[in-house]
This record gives C-alpha cells, structure tokens and sequence, in this order.
C-alpha cells in the first residue's frame, strides 16, 4: 500500500491519521461525558488526563495532516454519480470537521486555565494556568466546550452515514478509497 495519497485513494499516513483520530475523538468524548461517574480520586483524575491527552493528540494528528494536505493533496472526489454541488457539500464537511477538531480541543485548554489547573503534556511535562480560577468564566467555556463537541460528533455522523451511503447504496469508491488496499 502507498504512504502518499495518489488517484486511487488516501495513502497510509493520511488513513492512519483518519482513523487515529477517529478513535482519539471517541475517546475524548466518552470521558467528556462519563468521566464524571467514575469514583472520585485516582480514577477520575486519570480519566481527565486520559481526556486530554486524547484532546492534545486530536490537534497534533490536526496539524500534521494539514501540512500533509498542503504538499500531498487528497484524492479528487470524482468518482461520485451525484451532482458537483454534493461533491462540495461533502468538501464543505470535510472543512467543517477540521475547524471543530481544532475549535473541541483549544476549548478544552481554555477551561482547564480558567479552572486555574495546568496542562498536563503526555505525563512529560505541564503548562501551569495563566490565569486564577474563574468560576463565572469557566462555567461558560465549558458550556461552549461542550456544545462544540456535540456538533462534532453531529457533523461526524453525518459524515461517516454520508460514506456508509456511498459504499451500499451508490457502490462508489469513496469509503474504499479510506480503507487499506493491500498488494499495490
Ligand atoms: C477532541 C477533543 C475533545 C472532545 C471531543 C471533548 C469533549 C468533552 C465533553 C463532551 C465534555 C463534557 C462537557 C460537560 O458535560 O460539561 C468535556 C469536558 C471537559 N473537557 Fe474536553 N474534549 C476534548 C478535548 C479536551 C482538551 C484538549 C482539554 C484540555 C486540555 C479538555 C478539557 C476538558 C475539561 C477540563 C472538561 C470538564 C471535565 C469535568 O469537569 O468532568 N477537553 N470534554
Ligand atoms: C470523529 C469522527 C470522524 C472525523 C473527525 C472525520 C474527519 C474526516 C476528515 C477531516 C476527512 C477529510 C480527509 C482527511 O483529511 O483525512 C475525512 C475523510 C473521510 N472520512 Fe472521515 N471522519 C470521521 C469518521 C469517519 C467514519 C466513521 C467513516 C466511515 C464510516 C469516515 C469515512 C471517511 C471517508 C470515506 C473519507 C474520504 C472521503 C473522500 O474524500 O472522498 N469518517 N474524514
């Protein structure tokens, strides 16, 4: 299989990052919304670490495929039987989906400041809070933390129902060419 992208598909690294991040956001979400329930203490701490590393790696995997886009375009999305207003809906998504990855994740930062709590980077280092705790601010940028994420999963499952449609009802290439192609 090819690393770089080419006309038949999404080459190894940019699938790995896909579906990296993928799991990184599922991931992220899960804890975001029942890290709470675990028993306070250990546990609970070690779900918000897992959390936000997850959150840190979704904006890292961001940055590297934005620069592997910039010098191996992805795969023009021809090979579509729809009209080219729906091939741009789907491009539409595509830039939707990085804007939120990166919007989730610097939301996220921002509340961990304004808890006035650090950063952990990885269990490597730490980035201490810049500000003191702000019970009225950080209520809001979590409330913004969250809506961003719901509409996340939101246009992400629009999206994933969007290539489901392509495989089994239009039986076009567009989730083949996501999927490893072994023997190339
Ligand atoms: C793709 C990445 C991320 C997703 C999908 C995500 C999602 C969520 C969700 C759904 C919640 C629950 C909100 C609520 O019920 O009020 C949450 C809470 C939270 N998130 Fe994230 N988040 C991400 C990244 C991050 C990052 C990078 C940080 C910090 C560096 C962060 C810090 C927090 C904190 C501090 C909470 C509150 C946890 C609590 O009090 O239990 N998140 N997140
Ligand atoms: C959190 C979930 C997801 C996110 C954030 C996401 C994000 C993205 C992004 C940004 C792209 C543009 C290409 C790239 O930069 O890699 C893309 C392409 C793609 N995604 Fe996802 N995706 C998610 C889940 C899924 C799922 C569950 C499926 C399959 C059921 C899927 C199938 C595809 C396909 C087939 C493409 C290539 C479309 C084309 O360019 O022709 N994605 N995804």
């Amino acid at each position: 299989m090819l690393i770089y992208n080419s006309s038949k598909g999404y080459g190894a690294i940019p699938q790995a990052i896909h579906w990296l991040t993928v799991i990184l956001v599922a991931v992220a979400w899960s804890l975001g919304l029942f890290g709470d329930d675990l028993p306070k203490g250990t546990l609970r701490d070690a779900g918000l670490f897992v959390h936000i590393s997850a959150g840190l790696a979704v904006i890292i995997l961001l940055i590297i495929r934005l620069a592997w886009n910039f010098f191996n375009p992805p795969p023009f999305a021809g090979s579509t039987t729809l009209g080219i207003w729906l091939v741009r809906l789907g491009q539409a998504a595509h830039y939707l989906l990085y804007a939120l990855l990166f919007a989730v994740p610097v939301a996220g930062i921002v509340l961990q400041f304004a808890r006035g709590e650090s950063i952990p980077i990885f269990g490597l280092s730490e980035i201490a809070s810049p500000w003191v705790k702000d019970r009225a601010f950080s209520g809001n940028v979590e409330e913004v933390h969250e809506v961003l994420a719901h509409t996340l999963m939101i246009v992400a499952g629009f999206h994933a129902a969007a290539a489901l449609i392509h495989h089994w009802i239009l039986r076009d290439q567009t989730l083949a060419r996501m999927l490893p192609r072994f023997g190339e």
